[in-house]
């Protein structure tokens, strides 16, 4: 196979895959911890073969006009809103993603999202950093039980499935909307299909964000579907943040409108230190890292990597999500 110019958008989070990648084709990485420049970003696109890439790299049309050399973007996320996949196939760019390797890390940190903000756990651990524990004195810190509870799941892909199984564990009842029906999973995991997502708003105890973010999800949960929740639920997002419309949910969270908020992701992202989301001690914020686990990043890593190598011999990559991309070449 003849050597091919690749270039990686993070040298430090991937080394293993960039070692591997660089055994078969001339790799260059960014090594900046903060994404390359929107110019260099082009620049590299006019003159490499793949580039793998994460989500706060835009491909877009601009980007794609610009080069007659690149054959394949591999995100190395398993969300794609960063591509415009339909500007991708037009040029003959094949895109791909990491499925399959990241749901249960992110159905570990989810479940993880909703005990801590349920159970006052990161609150409570506020709570001492900042001095403020000084007698024994558990009623400031009453939580709401996860257990028995009604799961309310938006998108029951491999993620959405991931939490419904631990779910279950929780002996919890679970409802779901989604596109696509799913009877084998209603009937292994006692699953109840909503045809309607506002049934979901208005049943569950905590809803949990699991689609991915496209022009159809783009602030899909907004004042009207925030209003529809009940005062003691709960709001858990780990899909994008722009799925959430910020304001409506600080006015919801503030006026007692929810329970509560759990976001994995935010709009914007970063959260700016002055957000007034911030100011609620009932919100939880982590810094978009549900399937950051060491092992997962790592296989996330691989795959994106197998994806390039494949996509360059011609040969089935294991997540392409535009074949029809060859056809244009
Ligand atoms: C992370 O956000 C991903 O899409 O994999």
């Amino acid at each position: 196979m003849a050597r091919e110019k690749i270039f990686v958008t993070r040298e430090h989070i991937i080394p293993e895959a960039i070692a591997y990648l660089a055994e078969h084709h001339d790799v260059e990485v960014w090594k900046e911890r903060s994404a390359p420049p929107r110019d260099l970003l082009i620049k590299k696109a006019s003159e490499c073969a793949g580039m793998l890439t994460e989500i706060t790299d835009v491909i877009d049309k601009e980007l794609l006009d610009q080069t007659s050399t690149l054959r394949v973007v591999a995100n190395r996320a398993v969300g794609m809103d960063n591509i415009d996949i339909l500007e991708a196939t037009s040029h003959g760019v094949m895109v791909a993603n990491t499925p399959g390797v990241l749901h249960e890390s992110c159905a570990d940190f989810t479940f993880g999202l909703m005990l801590s903000l349920a159970r006052n756990i990161t609150y409570g651990d506020r709570q001492i950093r900042a001095g403020a524990w000084k007698v024994f004195d558990q009623i400031p810190y009453l939580g709401t039980d996860v257990y028995e509870a009604t799961l309310g799941i938006i998108g029951m892909g491999l993620i959405g499935t991931a939490v419904a199984r631990r779910a279950k564990a929780f002996n919890m009842k679970i409802v779901y909307y989604s596109r696509t029906r799913k009877p084998e999973l209603e009937e292994s995991l006692g699953l109840e299909w909503r045809p309607e997502m506002d049934s979901i708003f208005r049943e569950a105890d905590y809803v949990s964000l699991h689609m991915p973010l496209t022009a159809d999800t783009e602030y899909v949960v907004g004042p009207r579907e925030l209003g529809l929740m009940k005062p003691t639920s709960f709001l858990i997002n780990t899909t994008r943040g722009r799925t959430v419309d910020p304001k409506a949910l600080y006015e919801a969270v503030s006026g007692g409108g929810i329970a509560g908020a759990a976001l994995d992701v935010t709009d914007p992202e970063p959260i700016g230190i002055d957000d007034p989301l911030l100011t609620l001690p009932n919100v939880l914020i982590s810094p978009h890292i549900a399937s950051a686990s060491s092992a997962t990043v790592r296989k996330m890593g691989q795959m994106a990597a197998a994806n390039i190598l494949a996509a360059l011999e011609g040969q089935t990559m294991p997540s392409c999500v535009n074949p029809e991309a060859a056809n244009q070449r």
